[in-house]
């Protein structure tokens, strides 16, 4: 009995959902492309991965965090790349007509170039990310046709609403916003980011895309040719993180779930190469985005107004004033830092509670990478 209780108590910990871990999500490589229909055969043979989320509270405002967890599978051919992300969400929320709604919606994640892993909260000035945003409320656009107010509402009258039927008039469409759009041709958006607030539409449109509902889980297929930014080449190995939104909870911009960055082995990416705890501590603070607060290599944060530590702390020193059990519970229970003046505002930044998404091994790594920061040596020579 004892036995069995343990035995439950160890499967019920590992498959714990928003239970973190390095994952790998592996290309599954085929002759034609499945058509762009989410619940079509093609997608079972198809591996996937359950990608963890957390709600985004690195830049303010922050929150959300309905969808603790996605599943992503991928396919490949020749020429062309596809994604399929489903997940659980109660409601169908796609139309968002009044300033209270909002829609669903869920996005991919890639950095802009092949290079080191950037910060996955919407990448950094050195390395740019490339996000693909599917919303449920384009989709109906598409599948229903534009849904303007009129079409909801069709015995609406309008007093003042002269020349609506006249495209000049429609100032967002005439300048080129695709929400605006009414003949949108994908419910996918190609946007690309080098920070946060930095958000932009790209000019290129080149993903497709399709979401539908089954019982109660969104599955979208996102499509695109394998050349391109990023470019898919086999052999590869690159970040992927994901993003998504719960209208029915009110959830847009910056308030979503947010995954660190995973990775996405292409065809013959071949196995991932060995590494000591130090660097896949390092690899695991680039995953997390540690880097964005506490600054490259740990050297010292950006500023946060009203902290009583301000700038956020470097952590090259850590092991001078830490335990490394100390450090393990700062990582994953988070903290509040001390206001200076406690009449004043919240400091706009704290430390996160990771344990939602990152495993007890990736934080043992982590500790090892910042231990291994301070040179115990630095300044000998004198
Ligand atoms: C959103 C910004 C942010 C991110 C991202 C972040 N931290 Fe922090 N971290 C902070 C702030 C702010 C503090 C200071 C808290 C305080 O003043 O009590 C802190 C404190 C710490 C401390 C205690 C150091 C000290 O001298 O007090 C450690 C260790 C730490 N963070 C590690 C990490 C690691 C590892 C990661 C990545 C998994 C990470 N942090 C990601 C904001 C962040």
């Amino acid at each position: 009995m004892r036995v069995l209780s343990w035995i439950v108590f160890v499967w019920m910990a590992a498959s714990a959902p928003g239970f973190g871990k390095d994952l790998e999500l592996a290309v599954k490589t085929a002759k034609t492309a499945p058509i762009l229909n989410p619940l079509d055969a093609a997608w079972n043979a198809a591996p996937g991965v359950v990608v963890p989320m957390m709600p985004q509270t690195i830049a303010p405002p922050g929150g959300g965090g309905k969808a603790l967890s996605a599943r992503v599978k991928a396919i490949q051919t020749e020429h062309e790349i596809l994604f399929r992300v489903d997940w659980q969400d109660a409601s169908v929320d796609d139309y968002p007509s009044k300033a209270e709604n909002f829609t669903d919606a869920v996005a991919l994640e890639f950095p802009a170039v092949l290079s080191d892993w950037p910060s996955p909260f919407m990448g950094d000035a050195e390395t740019p990310v490339v996000i693909w945003r599917w919303s449920a409320s384009a989709q109906k656009d598409l599948d229903a046709g534009y849904q303007s107010n009129s079409s909801k509402r069709p015995r609406m009258a309008a007093d003042m609403y002269a020349y609506a039927g006249d495209a000049t008039f429609r100032a967002a469409e005439k300048a080129g916003n695709i929400i605006a759009n009414r003949r949108r041709i994908s419910p996918v958006e190609n946007l690309a980011a080098k920070g946060f607030g930095t958000l932009t539409v790209m000019h290129d449109q080149p993903v497709q895309g399709k979401g539908v509902r089954h019982k109660d889980r969104w599955y979208v297929v996102f499509r695109r040719s394998v050349t391109g930014t990023p470019a898919f080449l086999s052999g590869n190995r690159i970040p992927i993180a994901l993003a998504v939104w719960d209208g029915g909870s009110r959830e847009r911009n910056g308030i979503k779930s947010v995954s660190s960055w995973h990775s996405l082995a292409l065809a013959d990416a071949g196995p991932r190469p060995a590494e000591d705890a130090v660097a896949s501590g390092r690899r695991h603070y680039l995953r997390y985005g540690c880097g964005t607060c506490h600054g490259p290599e740990g050297r010292g944060g950006v500023a946060n107004p009203n902290a009583q530590t301000n700038p956020i702390p470097a952590l090259e020193r850590v092991k001078e004033g830490f335990t490394k059990d100390e450090i393990a519970k700062v990582i994953q229970d988070g903290r509040e830092p001390a206001r200076k003046d406690p009449n004043g505002p919240p400091p706009p930044y704290k430390m996160n509670a990771w344990k939602s998404i990152m495993d007890a091994s990736e934080s043992d790594a982590l500790i090892e990478y910042l231990f291994s920061l301070m040179k115990e040596d630095a300044g000998s020579e004198w």
